[in-house]
Parts: C-alpha cells; sequence; structure tokens
C-alpha cells in the first residue's frame, strides 16, 4: 500500500503522526512563501501544505502541482493554527505538514472543474464519465447503491433465497417492449433476444425445484427513454413457491423498510397502505398514485347528468364521466395561466378544460357559470371553498383520469404541495387481467400473460374477462412504480386459455413459450415473485432528478453511450459472418449533440 491513510480520515488525534496520502489535487491556493493543497480521494479532503521556510525545494516542485495530478505526499499530522480549523469537513482541524511529494500522475487542463455544483452540461459528464464519476456526490451515489445491493443479498440469504444467474443470450420475453437482438453467427438467420427480464426463467426456477430465487438482473429493453426510463436496467427480482401474494407482499415491503433504514435513517410505514387499481385510478387518474399531496379527482357525474352545460351531460349520457379537481386558492389565477393549463390538458389528450373559479362570496366566475346552478355544484363538490378554481374534464373514462391524474401532478409541483422530505409507499393491488385495445380490436394484458387471476374470477375468462382482477401488485412510491409482481398460473389450462384471449395462437405460444407450457404439465408448484427496479430505488434513494445520475455508464434519450460512442458502425466483414446486410442510410455525425440528451 502506498498510503498510510485516506484523505478522510486523519483528525486532531493522530497529530504527530507521519503519514502518507495518496489522491488527486483538488484545488491549490498560492499563499506566496506557503502552498495549500487540498488532497482529494474517495473518502474525503485533506489539506496538504509546503511551506518554502520549511522545506524550499518541496514548496518549488509544488508550484507544478495543477488540478487533478495524482500524488503521493508524506508529512507530520499538524493542528492547524487558531482560527484556520475548516468545521465543514472532518478532516478540517488538521493539516499535514510534508517532506516529500512524488507526481504519479500529470493531467492535462480538464473540460470542467471537479465540483459538487455542477456547472458542465450533462452531455460533457457523459462523454467524459470519469472524470464526473471523480465528484465526492457521483461517488456517494456509487457507495449506496452498492450498499443496497449488499443489504438486499444479505436479506434475502437470511431468508433462504438462493442467487442464481439466469442467460442474457436467450429467447424474446413478453415484458412488452421491443427486444434487444443479437444475431447468430452459427445459425444464420437466427437471433437471440437480450432479456427484458428473467421472468421466464424465475418460473422454470420454480418448477426445477430451487423455492426461492433471486438475482441482482440486468434487463434489455428497446423503448422510448423517459426521466426513469434506461434501455438497460437493474432489477432486484425475486420468486418463491408455495406462496401467496401476502407472502410476497410481506417480504418486499420488509426488505424495502430495511434498506431505507439501514442506508438513510428513513423509517416508512408499517404495513405500507394499500389500493386498488380501481380506486388508486378514480382518486389519482394514475395506478402510480404520488400520495406526497392529495388533491384527488372528484366525480361530477351525478351533478353533470342533471345540469345544463351540454358538454358535461352529454358526455355522462353517452357513458363518458365528468371530474373535477379542486384547487384550493386557485381562484388567483391569472387567465393566462388559466388558458395555459387548458392548453396543457389539450396536450394531454382532453378535448377542452372547463373551469370555475369560486368567488369570495360563494358565486360562481367562469364563461360556463351561466349553465352551472352555483349551490348544486357546490354540494357535489363538499370540500370546495371560496377562492377555490375548479377544473373539470368530461370524457371517457381514460382520457379523464389520464389528464387530470397528469394536472393533479402538474400542479401538486407548481403550487409547492409536494414535501420532498416525505415518503410515501403503497402498494396497488387488483390490477384487471387485460385491457381492450380499441386501435388493435383485441385484448391486452395489463402486466404480462403468466399473471394469475384471483381464483374467483377465472369463470370471468369466459364471459366477462374485462372484469377479471388478477393476483398482481405494484409497489409504488412518491410516485414512481418501484416494482411489480404476480402470482403466476400455475395451471396449464388456465395459461392457455389466458394466451388464447391474448390472441396468440396454440402454435405461437408452443414456439414461444412451449418450455414453459411443458414445465406447466410436468409438476409446477403454486409460486409468484416481484422485480423490484434497482436504478428507480436508487433515484428515490439518492434523491436524484435523473436515472442517469445512478447509473454509473448510463446512455442518452437517443440510446447512446457518449463515452464509448456505442452503438457504432461495423465493418462489412463482421455484417457478413453474421449474415447480415445493412440497409441503413448513413447516419450523420456520431455523437448527437447534447439537445438530444432530453429528459
Ligand atoms: P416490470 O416490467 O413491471 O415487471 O418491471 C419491474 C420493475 O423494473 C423497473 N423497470 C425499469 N427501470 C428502469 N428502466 C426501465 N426501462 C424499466 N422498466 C422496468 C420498474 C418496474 O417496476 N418480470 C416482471 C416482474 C415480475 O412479475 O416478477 C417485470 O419485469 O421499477
Ligand atoms: P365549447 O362549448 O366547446 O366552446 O366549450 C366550452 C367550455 O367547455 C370551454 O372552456 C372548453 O374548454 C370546455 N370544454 C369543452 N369540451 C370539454 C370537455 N370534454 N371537458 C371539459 N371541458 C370541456
Amino acid at each position: 500500500m502506498k498510503r498510510t491513510h485516506h484523505c478522510g480520515e486523519l483528525k486532531r488525534s493522530h497529530v504527530t503522526q507521519h503519514v502518507t496520502l495518496v489522491g488527486w489535487v483538488a484545488g491549490r491556493r498560492d499563499h506566496g512563501g506557503i502552498i495549500f493543497i487540498d488532497l482529494r480521494d474517495r473518502y474525503g479532503l485533506t489539506q496538504i501544505v509546503f511551506d518554502s521556510e520549511q522545506n524550499a525545494q518541496l514548496h518549488k516542485q509544488a508550484d507544478r502541482l495543477r488540478n487533478e495530478y495524482v500524488i503521493e505526499v508524506t508529512g507530520v499530522v499538524t493542528e492547524r493554527p487558531e482560527g484556520s480549523a475548516n468545521p465543514h469537513i472532518p478532516t478540517g482541524e488538521i493539516e499535514i505538514r510534508t517532506d516529500s511529494l512524488i507526481v504519479l500522475n500529470e493531467a492535462k487542463p480538464l473540460p470542467f472543474a471537479i465540483e459538487d455544483e455542477v456547472n458542465a452540461t450533462e452531455f460533457l459528464r457523459l462523454k467524459y464519465r470519469y472524470l464526473d464519476l471523480r465528484r465526492p456526490h457521483m461517488q456517494e451515489l456509487l457507495r449506496l447503491r452498492s450498499q443496497v445491493s449488499y443489504l438486499v443479498r444479505e436479506y434475502l440469504h437470511k431468508q433462504n433465497f438462493i442467487e442464481v444467474e439466469t442467460p442474457i443470450l436467450t429467447k424474446s420475453t413478453p415484458e412488452g417492449a421491443r427486444d434487444y437482438l443479437v444475431p447468430s453467427r452459427v445459425n444464420p438467420g437466427d437471433f437471440f433476444a437480450l432479456p427484458q427480464s428473467p421472468q421466464l426463467f424465475k418460473q422454470i426456477l420454480m418448477i426445477g425445484g430451487t423455492d426461492r430465487y433471486y438475482q441482482i438482473a440486468r434487463c434489455f429493453r428497446d423503448e422510448d427513454l423517459r426521466l426513469d426510463r434506461q434501455p438497460e436496467f437493474t432489477q432486484i427480482d425475486l420468486e418463491m413457491s408455495f406462496v401467496d401474494r401476502e407472502d410476497i407482499m410481506n417480504l418486499t415491503e420488509t426488505m424495502v423498510r430495511m434498506v431505507f433504514r439501514e442506508t438513510k435513517q428513513i423509517i416508512l410505514p408499517d404495513p405500507f397502505p394499500r389500493l386498488t387499481f380501481e380506486e388508486a385510478m378514480g382518486r389519482y387518474g394514475t395506478d402510480k398514485p404520488d400520495l406526497r399531496f392529495d388533491l384527488p379527482l372528484q366525480s361530477l357525474n351525478d351533478f353533470a347528468k342533471t345540469c345544463d352545460f351540454k358538454v358535461f351531460r352529454s358526455m355522462v349520457e353517452s357513458g363518458g364521466m365528468v371530474k373535477a379537481l379542486i384547487i384550493p386558492g386557485g381562484a388567483t389565477f391569472t387567465r393566462n395561466r388559466i388558458d395555459n393549463l387548458i392548453e396543457t390538458a389539450k396536450e394531454f389528450g382532453a378535448k377542452g378544460l372547463a373551469w370555475v373559479k369560486i368567488s369570495g362570496d360563494g358565486s360562481l366566475d367562469s364563461s360556463i357559470a351561466k349553465f352551472l346552478n352555483g349551490s348544486a355544484l357546490r354540494e357535489a363538490l363538499p370540500t370546495s371553498k371560496p377562492d377555490d378554481l375548479l377544473l373539470f374534464v368530461a370524457d371517457k373514462a381514460a382520457i379523464v383520469h389520464q389528464v387530470l391524474g397528469r394536472l393533479r401532478l402538474l400542479l401538486g409541483e407548481e403550487s409547492q404541495l409536494i414535501d420532498r422530505n416525505q415518503w410515501k409507499p403503497l402498494w396497488v393491488i387488483d390490477f384487471p387481467m387485460f385491457e381492450y385495445d380499441e386501435g388493435e380490436k383485441r385484448y391486452v394484458a395489463l402486466h404480462h400473460p403468466f399473471t394469475s387471476p384471483h381464483a374467483g374470477d377465472i369463470g370471468m375468462l369466459e364471459t366477462t374477462p374485462l372484469q377479471a382482477k388478477t393476483l398482481a401488485y405494484d409497489l409504488v412510491l412518491n410516485g414512481f412504480e418501484l416494482g411489480g409482481g404476480s402470482i403466476r398460473i400455475h395451471s396449464p389450462n388456465i395459461q392457455e386459455r389466458i394466451f388464447d384471449l391474448l390472441n396468440i395462437s396454440k402454435e405461437e405460444a408452443r414456439e414461444k413459450f412451449g418450455f414453459l407450457l411443458d414445465g406447466l404439465e410436468s409438476g409446477a408448484p403454486p409460486h409468484g415473485g416481484i422485480a423490484l427496479g434497482l436504478d428507480r430505488l436508487m433515484m428515490l434513494l439518492g434523491q436524484t432528478e435523473s436515472i442517469r445520475d445512478v447509473i454509473p455508464f448510463p446512455k442518452t434519450q437517443k440510446a447512446q453511450c457518449l463515452m464509448t460512442a456505442a452503438p457504432s458502425e461495423v465493418s462489412p466483414n463482421q455484417l457478413q459472418e453474421l449474415s447480415i446486410r445493412s440497409t441503413a442510410k448513413k447516419p450523420e455525425a456520431h455523437i448527437k449533440p447534447e439537445s438530444r440528451l432530453g429528459q
């Protein structure tokens, strides 16, 4: 070891010790006869002093040090002079009076300074990720992620789980995104798919008698990226045999509570509250509600049926619905702000956004006031008060929920209703088995097609499939879907029936999932599981704005790695070996400008 201590370690109790430290030059202050260096490593900063009166030659050497040089210094731990201690850092009471300096490596002038205050654009941070990672904040996020993986592994091992690796080169799995494909050289024309999750393998492991499986598993999905999505991400993935959904939900929430407590001393509720899918959609317009503020959607169907505003009445009469948001104190919103909300609502898919201000005297102020009976409206919305703003959307349920759900979030954010120090986990349960896709005129699975319906709802598969509810559960935290899972189908007959309803033919089911169907016919135990998004968990624990901050080497919105410039062209020879010919028009310059980073 070159060093005797690290840079975050030395305190007053070490004074007089002779030590060796290594690290990067984080700053250099030249006070004439004295040069101060802040020496940085992963653990902290230590002040190094080169005093010309003590050692003129060393002082001269220190004069050529520049930021990010890598050095080794040896010297004596000394108490800082009266009044010059720095109470903000653990080593702030001491400094090192040097007797030797070795420059281990130099650094050219760098594209940005290594500071926690980020001034560099994200483009630069990703292109020069090795510099970005030197920032203490990034190091702390890496450490935190490692701690979480460690705690999860320890917890699951104590619960008798076995860690199993499942293949990366595999067959398409049906999580609903596009697959990343890998051509097979030795089987020309055939492709592997990278796993969207280990779903089928973990079910096979249960059939194989593994009983309790987990994996910190890499997953790949070629889908449009967002603030909380990456093409390559990590799941804490687990599966258990002979359990019901309570067992999995209990184990998962105990684990999540432990992780928050051990890493951040945050105490999450015990148990986590639960909402059914229907309750969550009805009250918050989304299946991942942010419960840090309330602002619920309120149904106005009864009022709408009898009111004179045709937009509302006809919508309810034709099977749609009307819901409202009550914005406390919103009567102060300017016309301009309301017009912007209307525009936003239209972008979210609404045909319009009706609004009413309740004046101080309780009367209604709105262009549609003449169609509305004020006292009937106030009765229909008992929590509304003078000075509130009411926003209404009339449409099919899906649009009303989508639009008001998103406006709720936007207004919660804008009106600062969200307390950043609150942690509001919940389970969303009892999802419908299917949605009806109007465009494609067919049923689609809300979770994946291996999710078991409630035992009592199996009959509905024949009669009213849209009413069948599943034993699926999503874990939601502060408006993010942190994880999801279900009890699986272990009966081959029910599995085939579900494929049938999903319009997956017997041949297609055989071709894609024959091994699972065979497995189910070979003595499959009842089983179920869950997968938590590790990156999303880290984003929440680390309180970062973007999922890219908690992934050491993330991709941009265009699914590119700016540091390695992947993906990139391959040689014609390589393609030929793979029996592939590209039809791509030649792309422009490979590294895209930063404006394309997006969210
Ligand atoms: P699901 O598709 O819901 O379920 O994924 C589970 C969790 O993984 C995280 N996640 C993502 N994180 C970052 N980027 C992405 N592109 C991304 N996609 C998903 C989310 C999500 O809740 N096999 C099932 C689990 C099961 O049934 O056991 C599955 O993959 O946090
Ligand atoms: P119109 O009669 O189309 O001029 O609309 C009158 C008011 O009702 C306007 O403020 C519209 O924004 C609003 N509006 C129109 N359609 C809807 C709808 N589907 N839901 C809520 N408000 C609507």
